[in-house]
């Protein structure tokens, strides 16, 4: 099985010339995003909408500064910063993101059949006051600097259908620069009361299909309920998820694997879980949002009675998730197990990325920040050429 490996190192001699370029270029890039908020993703329409539509950048992008060739779970990259699953749901966004810098890019959780996505809304802009059980409320005037940004979504985990999802992976592969990778997010989507069986061979069937259509890099997303035994989150079980990712792994060859997670409830979960799956992935990513009651300002569920908790996004959940990071990643040290982690959780920047670096990160994925900042990698990248 494929093993990160170290740094490729020629290509590290010019970076000092172009860190001192960065450093000049970056004043000018931070001074736009704070100044000029810009929504790629329109909130007031529908999932099917954007994703036709594509991404509404403001400007043409920026030139994206040269960096060295580094190791992403063995496979050769310009930077380890990326855009989690969630912004990317086809080509049309995966594509203008990747010509941003972006350089591990996640194409959005797919199905083995189409689901459509809840109604409009699916994401909101929140406040980030209170502690985590106490409910977060919409607002509706945005903090004028983009990097205090917190938000929710509730989409339903649409997928478009695998006939369109498979051939749309190859269109974003074959667009992909030298020095990029795909990553392509996976969930099982079983039958009413299936057998862990069934579940484990529909994640195997969409990571097949993905691996067939040029994905580089296979994300289980088991941070979902456990249909199973109708209670908690699939990776709190461990032996479940032992399953799973064994038959993951055996229709998909040597394809490096992640395991999308959440915060685990206590370390034994942790460790359980961790210890379970090694040897099968090849890393985790994590934390995939943190749910809280999301309130309009009367009282209202924002989302619809259906729908009162959701995920919390952005600056509110960046302090636990750093947390969260540095808990796995020692917990994988004293284990002495071989799985990397990959950081994301309320990145908008420099000192975000370089909070999860210092954690153990192997690499750093934006979820929701690369829709109101999308030149985030190339600014970046100047500072940091070597990240
Ligand atoms: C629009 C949107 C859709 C998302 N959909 C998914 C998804 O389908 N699968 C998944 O594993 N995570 C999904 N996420 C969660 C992100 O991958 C990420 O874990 C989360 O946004 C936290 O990162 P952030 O604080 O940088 O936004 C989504 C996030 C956003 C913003």
């Amino acid at each position: 099985m494929r093993r990160h490996v170290g740094f490729f190192g020629l290509e590290w001699l010019l970076l000092a010339a172009f860190a001192c370029i960065g450093v000049a270029n970056l004043l000018g890039s931070q001074v736009l995003e704070s100044t000029s908020m810009q929504c790629t993703y329109d909130i007031h329409e529908s999932w099917e909408t954007n994703c036709e539509r594509g991404p509404a950048f403001a400007e043409a992008p920026p030139e994206v500064p040269w960096t060295p060739i580094k190791s992403f779970l063995g496979l050769p990259v310009r930077s380890r910063i990326g855009i989690a699953a969630g912004l990317l749901p086809n080509s049309r966004w995966v594509l203008p993101y990747a010509e941003r810098g972006f350089d591990i890019l996640t194409y959005k959780t797919v199905r083995s059949v189409a689901r459509p996505c809840y109604p409009v809304p699916n994401w909101v802009f929140v406040d980030d006051l209170g502690p985590d059980h106490t409910p977060a409320y919409v607002i509706e005037t945005v903090p004028a600097d983009p990097i205090q940004i917190s938000s929710s979504v509730c989409f339903g985990m649409p997928s478009f259908a695998p006939a369109f999802w498979r051939e749309d992976i190859r269109r974003c592969r074959s667009g992909l620069s030298d020095g990029q990778v795909l990553i392509v997010s996976v969930v099982a989507t079983p039958p009413p009361n299936p057998t862990i069986g069934e579940m484990a061979a529909d994640y195997a069937q969409c990571a097949a299909w993905a691996v067939a259509a040029g994905a580089d890099v296979i994300e289980a997303n088991l941070s979902c309920p456990n249909v199973c035994s109708a209670e908690g989150t699939l990776y709190h079980d461990a032996t479940s998820s032992r399953s799973i990712v064994q038959q993951i792994r055996d229709a998909i060859g040597n394809t490096p694997l992640l395991l999308k997670l959440g915060v685990f409830p206590n370390r034994l979960l942790m460790q359980q879980f961790l210890r379970a799956v090694d040897g099968l992935a090849e890393g985790v990513t994590l934390v995939n949002c943190i749910s809280r009651t999301i309130l309009q300002r009367d009282g209202q569920p924002a989302f619809g009675p259906n729908h009162t908790t959701a995920g919390v996004l952005g600056r509110a959940i960046h302090q636990p998730s750093v947390e969260a990071v540095r808990e796995i990643h020692e917990c994988i040290t004293d284990e002495g197990l071989a799985l990397a982690v990959v950081a994301v959780g309320g990145v908008a920047q420099i000192s975000d990325f370089a909070d999860f670096f210092q954690v153990g990160a192997h690499a750093v994925l934006c979820g929701s920040s690369p829709m109101y900042l999308p030149n985030l990698a190339v600014s970046t990248k100047q500072l940091h050429p070597e990240w």
